[in-house]
């Protein structure tokens, strides 16, 4: 392994760091390098494996204001390998932002946090909430042949390449009747089948929501709103053929306090849940459909079917824990980051187009979320789903899933204790014409090692293990999500770097 230091950062976080989400698996890393012809550890690289694998990461230099830091704070890097003719190289890059670089200016933060006053801010800034820091620290897809990275909070969709990890500037996607400083929320998506990329953002303004979507080339086309009773917390859409889906689901901001100008999430159950069901092509009305009360944090998917509109994702049985008597302020925090304490299950919901009707039902008994699946078959009827298994009590993954959702047959890994992995989509073989045949790669944080390693698994035997384990050339943080772009997508590919 050839490596090179590109910068190094100073981290101005607190010495001896007590934080849960700046320590262990999550320390953030501070040094930027290119690694070539990484060490192989075991097994062997697919040689028809041509891609690259791509990871945010909440990554923060600088403590919050008050000291009050929250994990969704941290800012945007990407972490990336790319595969070509059984080599690999490995990247590493904080995303620019405009938030980012104005802090490393000032030598400290500007910008309150998710868990503090947006009135501490010390300047203007971006997000929903208004007065934040867009970390574009969430989510990454590549469009177009360039990577985006987008932030939960809403703000722009920063543009990398996704070979050199250069940044290429900000995606003019705004349109005037969105909100100052959310163009974007993370989770846009890519229809494969027609090019687009589609997205929605939210806000404090009415109408609270709208969809956008951009043509094959990244240009804005169309910008439908989406009117919510009010202020409302959406964090994923999902898409078919026709329809943009968005969820109005009853854990928002308490209107008595964001009067107040606080921001803190109440559950309604008695509202229910709302799904509406947007026309792509901007014609007709949003319909809407009723469901039970939940909150979901990621889609799988979802297709049309006859009369139906089918969407898949994650239940939640508790989108709020309650506060027992041995609770504190710390393990109400570490819960609300915990899937097992959402009691997150996979979940199918159907909509009758004809008589405005849902149906719905739980899927499988056993936790999971962070779901990813052959990106071809995104707004199409898909057969395997490839998701994450948390860690009890933390927002780490401790293994991996595959189900056909067809059968409910499942293949599962569990990590060694101590070794966390990140978001691991689905990557297709070269030249493969089965939804299931690929691979899926992940990173991993080993702290029994003090190491990280890209792992590679045959998609569908995941619980045979890993069938390569490659040497990353350091200890990576834990992340957020991930995504693949095979060498052939458009765009991609005319520059290699090996
Ligand atoms: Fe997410």
């Amino acid at each position: 392994m050839r490596v090179e230091t590109i910068k190094h950062y100073e981290s101005k976080l607190p010495a001896h760091d007590p934080h849960p989400y700046r320590t262990g698996a999550w320390t953030p890393n501070v040094t930027e390098v290119d690694a070539y012809d990484l060490d192989v550890i075991d097994g062997e690289v697919p040689r028809d494996l041509s891609g690259i694998y791509l990871r945010n990461t909440e990554n923060p230099l600088f403590d919050a204001i008050t000291g009050r830091y929250h994990p969704f704070d941290g800012d945007g890097m990407l972490h990336s390998i790319r595969f070509e003719d059984g080599k690999t190289s490995y990247r590493n890059r904080f995303v620019r932002t405009a938030g980012l670089l104005a802090e490393l200016e000032a030598g400290g933060p500007l910008w309150a946090g998710i868990l503090e006053s947006p009135e501490l801010s010390k300047r203007d800034g971006w997000g929903a909430r208004t007065r934040m820091k867009d970390a574009s620290s969430t989510d990454v897809i590549v469009h177009n042949g360039v990577a985006l990275t987008t932030f939960y909070q809403c703000g722009d969709a920063y543009l990398t390449d996704p070979t050199t990890l250069a940044p290429r500037g900000v995606a003019r996607l705004h349109h005037p009747s969105f909100a100052e400083g959310t163009t974007m929320s993370a989770h846009p998506k890519v229809d494969e089948a027609t090019g687009e990329l589609l997205f929605f953002n939210y806000s404090a303004e009415a109408p609270y929501c709208h969809v956008g979507v951009a043509d094959p080339a990244g240009n804005l086309v169309r910008a439908i709103p989406v009117a919510l009773p009010g202020p409302r917390l959406p964090h994923d859409m999902a898409f078919t053929r026709r329809f943009a889906i968005i969820g109005d689901f009853p854990l928002f901001w308490d209107p008595a306090k964001l009067a107040q100008n606080v921001h803190r999430a109440k559950y309604f159950p008695e509202l229910g849940s709302r799904f509406g069901l947007v026309p792509r092509d901007g014609s007709g009305e949003v319909r809407w459909f009723s469901a039970d009360p939940t909150y979901v944090l990621h889609f799988s998917n979802a297709y049309e079917e006859g009369d139906e509109v089918i969407l898949e994702g994650y239940h939640q049985g508790a989108p709020v824990q309650e506060r027992t008597a041995d609770d504190t302020p710390i393990s109400m925090f570490m819960k609300s980051l915990d899937m097992h304490a959402m009691k997150a299950r996979r979940h199918r919901w159907r909509f009758d187009l004809r008589t405005g009707a849902t149906r719905e039902e739980i899927l499988d008994d056993e936790c999971s979320e962070f779901p990813t699946l052959h990106a071809g078959y995104a707004g199409r009827k898909h057969r395997y789903v490839y998701a994450a298994i948390g860690e009890p009590g933390f927002f780490l993954f401790s293994g991996l899933v595959r189900t056909d959702v067809e059968t409910g047959a499942k293949s599962t890994y569990r990590f060694p204790k101590g070794v966390f992995a990140s978001e691991a989509p689905f990557c297709p073989r070269d030249g493969a014409s089965d939804e299931g045949d690929g691979y899926v790669v992940t990173f991993t944080t080993d702290m029994n090692e003090d190491a990280s390693e890209c792992q590679v698994f045959d998609a569908a035997d995941l619980a045979r293990g890993p069938i390569a384990r490659i040497r990353l050339p350091m200890r990576i943080s834990s992340g957020t999500h991930a995504a693949w772009t095979p060498l052939t997508a458009r765009g991609i590919g005319n520059t290699t770097d090996q």
